[in-house]
């Protein structure tokens, strides 16, 4: 039995007193007996706000991105030392908007899944198709590509931890969600891809959440499917109410 994970990713929303108001309000309103782990993945200038008011909670927390440098001349950027330095234990790498906002490529994102697994860090890692790739019914093909090259040269032990995010780049803050048979579809997929890339035993543990328009009325549905483990919720996530909502729909 694979344990649901359910990541809310803040995006760039919220300053320091919206960070401290929504982590006090999933505080105060998630369920202890809450079978699924719960994180947070607000802003770099929020994170110290959640290692304050995180520390004794079971809600744990991350980055949204990092480079793949310790340290040096790479200005603006915020290295996996910078993060464990925070106590992050997650960050997400690869998320579409970091694709195609800011050209990240594969090879790019294989980097720093390696440096985020060197340093301690568990990637959730992002893929997902655009409108236009499924349209082409090349959606597969898209996915087994962003998967192989995000983890090219990564061995099965060095996999223990990482978690694979699908999200349609189509359902992505677009209010579509992608049906539950669709979602299912790609997870299995994916799911098959890791087994013959590694393993029966790394595919039947890896976690695969689905992304893209989550919210409290599709996720019940979306994680009763066999193969879904998750989800990285965006907008929903923003309103403690909707994203415990979320996290119920997990039990
Ligand atoms: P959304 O975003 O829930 O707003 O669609 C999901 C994501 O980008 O991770």
């Amino acid at each position: 039995m694979r344990k649901k994970i359910i990541a809310g990713n803040w995006k760039m929303n919220n300053d320091i007193s919206g960070s401290i108001n929504l982590i006090t309000e999933l505080k105060k309103g998630l369920n202890e007996k809450t079978n699924a782990t719960v994180i947070v993945c607000p802003p770099f200038t929020s994170l110290e706000t959640a290692q304050t008011l995180l520390k004794d909670s079971t809600i744990k927390y991350g980055a949204q991105n990092m480079y793949y440098e310790e340290s040096g001349a790479f200005t603006g950027e915020i290295s996996p030392l910078m993060l464990k330095s925070l106590g992050c234990d997650y960050v997400i790498i690869g998320h579409s908007e970091r694709r195609t906002i800011f050209n990240e490529s594969d090879e790019l994102i294989n980097k720093k899944i390696k440096s985020a697994i060197k340093n301690n860090l568990i990637p959730i890692f992002c893929i997902g198709e655009t409108l236009e790739e499924r349209e082409k019914g090349i959606t597969f093909d898209i996915c087994e590509r962003q998967v192989r090259n995000g983890l090219e040269g990564i061995s099965e032990t060095e996999l223990d931890n990482l978690i694979i995010a699908y999200e349609p780049v189509w359902a992505i803050g677009t209010g579509k969600t992608a049906t539950s048979q669709q979602a299912e579809e790609v997870h299995l997929f994916i799911r098959n891809l890791i087994e013959k890339m590694y393993s029966k035993s790394l595919a039947e543990k890896i976690i695969i959440q689905y992304g893209g328009s989550v919210k409290p009325e599709n996720a019940k549905e979306l994680l009763s499917q066999p193969n879904i483990d998750g989800a990285l919720v965006g907008g929903a996530c923003l309103k403690a109410d909707s994203f415990l909502k979320i996290i119920e729909a997990a039990n």
